[in-house]
């Protein structure tokens, strides 16, 4: 159940404010991960139903939303460090500001009491209650919190607003119930629970219809989608075979339980993508096991070679360096599995304690802050080596590219992806081309995060 309750104006002076007869006009930052990028579309759909209006100039909005993350501490600090400019709006203008997703679900009231200028705290099961609460603040002043977890929340019936047009995000289920120790997802985000797969069917059956090319499936751990006797396996089955999706992509499944069936599915459905992200976290067995990960190095191994029995299909993943007692020689053993499985690419983070996780319950937090920093400096400079090695052998080849938008340094070259997840950039002067095209590139050079070519 949704709890919703209302807090009386803090002493903060803000400014009077007309209420004007017209749509409020909303400015939204997202930070975070894509299940964040995708609750934003459903809060963009949501506001938007009630009547509110979106705006790309903080200076012209009514309200001020930051849709937030908690896995790291810098994620915190981020989201601090733009509250901090928030508090002119606030001052000049009384804009109404409001604190979303996993940060907000994390602190709850004491961010409200440590930052008394944020109007609305509402976490990652509570946006329904949005509207409403803002609507309340905006005519009103008072606060608004929507902190409480739920065990059903799915959002289903809402469809999200999507921002591109070639790749939208579904999530499948929400939530985690793998309480990794250093994790703090089981807390913000609540209990697993998927979505009935006949409404997720439905939005891509729809998403296809509107020219979307690719859909990315979310899920904390796909792997635990259960819906009557539907498993992720055949959820993307389906997804894959309805007609116009060039490409389903899924994220993330989790080593301890990778099903054998998805594999299949992988390797016999041309258009779901053949790159799996498999998160290895440790390449020890002593680290494995404090983390609570549910594998061992020899089972991770072992997924790693029965993936390769059944084709290339690249490997992404994600490491913490310097958790709780990590030793030179445990911090080695990653290092080293990270060179023998030869990721495309890994996302290398230095452990960060979180209140309240089992690790920072349990264990102390205690690799000096300039050996975590030494080692995810050395494993990133390591997986550059290796992705830059990956990247020199598609030199020669050509790829088959999703055409997706301008390139990040140049509005006169394309970006998109290969169906790797490789980026793939080339200039617009070789071809005429528009996003959501799928095209063949020649590779003709490479950096360890990009492919350069031309249009064939
Ligand atoms: N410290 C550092 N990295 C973390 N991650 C999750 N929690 C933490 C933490 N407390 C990383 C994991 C996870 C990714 C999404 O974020 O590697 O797979
Ligand atoms: Fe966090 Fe582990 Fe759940 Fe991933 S599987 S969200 S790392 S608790």
């Amino acid at each position: 159940m949704i709890h919703q309750e209302l807090i009386q104006p803090g002493s903060i002076h803000v400014p009077f404010q007309e209420v004007r007869p017209k749509s409020y006009q909303v400015y939204m930052e997202t930070f975070g991960c894509q299940m964040n990028e995708y609750d934003s579309e459903l809060i963009r759909a949501m506001l938007k139903t009630q009547g509110f209006g979106f705006t790309d100039q903080s200076d012209e909005a009514d309200v001020i939303l930051l849709n937030t993350c908690a896995i790291r501490e810098n994620a915190h600090n981020r989201v601090y460090g733009h509250l901090g400019k928030l508090k002119y709006h606030k001052q000049e203008r009384g804009v109404v500001i409001g604190v979303l997703g996993c940060m907000a679900q994390n602190l709850k009231k004491e961010l409200l009491d440590s930052q008394p200028f944020i109007d609305v705290l509402v976490g990652p099961d509570g946006y329904r209650q949005l509207p409403k609460l803002l609507t309340t603040a905006i005519t009103t002043r008072a606060k608004g919190l929507s902190v409480d977890l739920s065990e059903y929340e799915t959002y289903e019936h809402i469809i999200p607003e999507r921002v591109s047009g070639v790749n939208a995000w579904i999530a499948v289920m929400r939530g985690c119930d793998n309480f990794c120790t250093f994790c703090v997802v089981p807390y913000t985000r609540g209990r697993e629970r998927s979505r009935d797969p006949q409404g997720i069917l439905l939005e891509a059956q729809g998403l296809a219809e509107q020219g979307f090319k690719q859909i990315t499936l979310l899920g904390q751990n796909v792997n635990s989608f259960r819906f009557d006797h539907w498993d992720f396996a055949k959820l993307v089955t389906a997804v894959a075979d309805i007609p116009g999706i060039e490409r389903v992509r899924f994220m993330s499944p989790h080593p301890k339980d990778f099903p054998p069936a998805l594999l299949d599915t992988v390797a016999q459905h041309p258009n779901v993508c053949s790159q799996i992200h498999l998160p290895l976290q440790s390449g020890s067995d002593r680290v494995l096991e404090a983390m609570g990960r549910g594998y061992t190095r020899k089972e991770y191994v072992q997924l790693v070679e029965a993936i390769r029995r059944r084709g290339d299909i690249p490997l992404t993943t994600d490491i913490i360096c310097g958790f709780c007692g990590e030793t030179d020689t445990e911090y080695s053993a990653t290092s080293q599995l990270m060179e023998e499985v030869g990721y495309h690419a890994a996302y290398i983070f230095k452990y960060s304690e979180r209140k309240n996780t089992i690790a920072a319950r349990k264990f102390p937090d205690d690799v000096p802050e300039a050996i975590k920093t030494e080692r995810v400096a050395q494993l990133i400079d390591r997986q550059k080596t290796i992705s830059l090695k990956n990247n020199r052998r598609m030199i020669g080849q050509t790829v088959d590219v999703l055409v997706e938008g301008d390139a990040k340094k140049s509005s006169q070259q394309w970006v998109g992806h290969t169906e790797s997840h490789v980026t793939v950039v080339w200039d617009k002067l070789c071809r005429p081309s528009q996003p959501g095209e799928l095209l063949s590139v020649f590779i003709e050079d490479a950096s360890a995060s990009t492919l350069f070519g031309r249009p064939n």
